[in-house]
């Protein structure tokens, strides 16, 4: 079979909710236009040069059986987790947290500064790994590095592997690839991507044509790929910037009720149960050591859930 280049399947403008305790976000994955993109849950993007859009946060909260994705591209959130991690994302760095078994944060914008925008994404985890230890990778934006595509593109690598430099966020279940590109007005930025992955753009400054066709598509929109070898987008008149992600999809039974992701019902009444009587965070700080609880988590098989 001769290489591939990937049609655009589907696009999807986001929609304006409110989260948190108050934020306003644009959301593509998640709404009501598109429930799940397998295995890709949420895309929120948050962005405003009003405080009083996104002051007010994401108190404390919880999440389980899922990773959530934070890339800031302007100002600062505060977070920290019952894990014991606390620290500021800013500009260009970004948080890839695996919630695992359970996570209580919080994520906070900095009140000084006008302007906060990013992306928060979240991304499935396989029902086998749904109760695995909890982790963060976190990277300062000077870690990850920046390399030039075809076309004079510059493409910031997240995850996964540009121009032959790999992203420093690794060991994810779903093998993604996750890219900040931006494309010269007028130029081609072609990208492989590997067969029977989902993959999808999310346009976020100027327009251009995302697939062989040359339709024009223009920021905001989530543009969903159809399957192939490769990704061929070409900028208009203006520079074009978009994130290009993909991953391995799951094909499992996805059971949600709101920061829980899991397989069946019951073991979303578990998540509920286990946050009503305290036994929600099932890895403290200091016990970074195998527990009593850790390995027997760890490998519990398919066969062991409901
Ligand atoms: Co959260």
């Amino acid at each position: 079979m001769s290489p591939q280049i990937r049609d655009v399947e589907r696009m999807v403008e986001p929609v304006m909710v409110s989260e948190g305790a108050g934020v306003r976000l644009k959301r593509t994955i998640a709404s009501r236009k598109l429930d799940y993109l397998d295995p890709f849950l949420l895309l929120d993007h948050f962005g405003s040069d009003n405080p009083a859009d996104y002051l007010a946060g994401f108190p404390m909260h919880p999440h389980r059986g899922i990773e959530t994705v934070t890339y800031m591209l302007e100002g600062f959130v505060r977070h920290k987790d019952s894990l014991g991690n606390a620290g500021t994302i800013g500009p260009g760095d970004v948080q890839w947290m695996t919630a695992g078994s359970g996570i209580m944060h919080e994520e906070m914008p900095r009140p000084d500064g006008n302007r906060m925008y990013g992306f928060q994404l979240w991304v499935n985890l396989p029902a086998k790994r749904k109760m695995t230890r909890p982790r963060y990778q976190e990277f300062a934006a000077d870690k990850i590095p920046e390399v030039e595509g075809d076309g004079g593109s510059r493409v910031r690598v997240v995850a996964g592997e540009a121009a032959g430099v790999q992203g420093p966020v690794r060991e994810i279940a779903i093998s993604p690839t996750y890219l900040d590109v931006e494309v010269p007005a007028r130029s081609t930025f072609t990208h492989p991507v590997e067969r029977g992955h989902t993959a999808f753009a999310y346009a976020f400054e100027g327009q251009g044509s995302f697939g062989p066709n040359g339709e024009v598509i223009s920021a905001l929109s989530l543009v969903i790929y159809g399957d192939g070898d490769r990704v061929q987008v070409r900028a208009g008149k203006e520079p074009l910037r978009f994130l290009l992600v993909s991953g391995k999809p799951l094909h499992e039974p996805v059971a949600r009720y709101g920061p829980f992701v899991m397989n069946t019902r019951e073991e979303i009444q578990q998540a509920l149960h286990d946050l009503r009587d305290g036994t929600f965070v099932k890895v403290q700080p200091q016990t970074e050591s195998d527990s009593w609880y850790g390995s027997a988590l760890l490998d519990r098989k398919e066969g062991d859930r409901g």
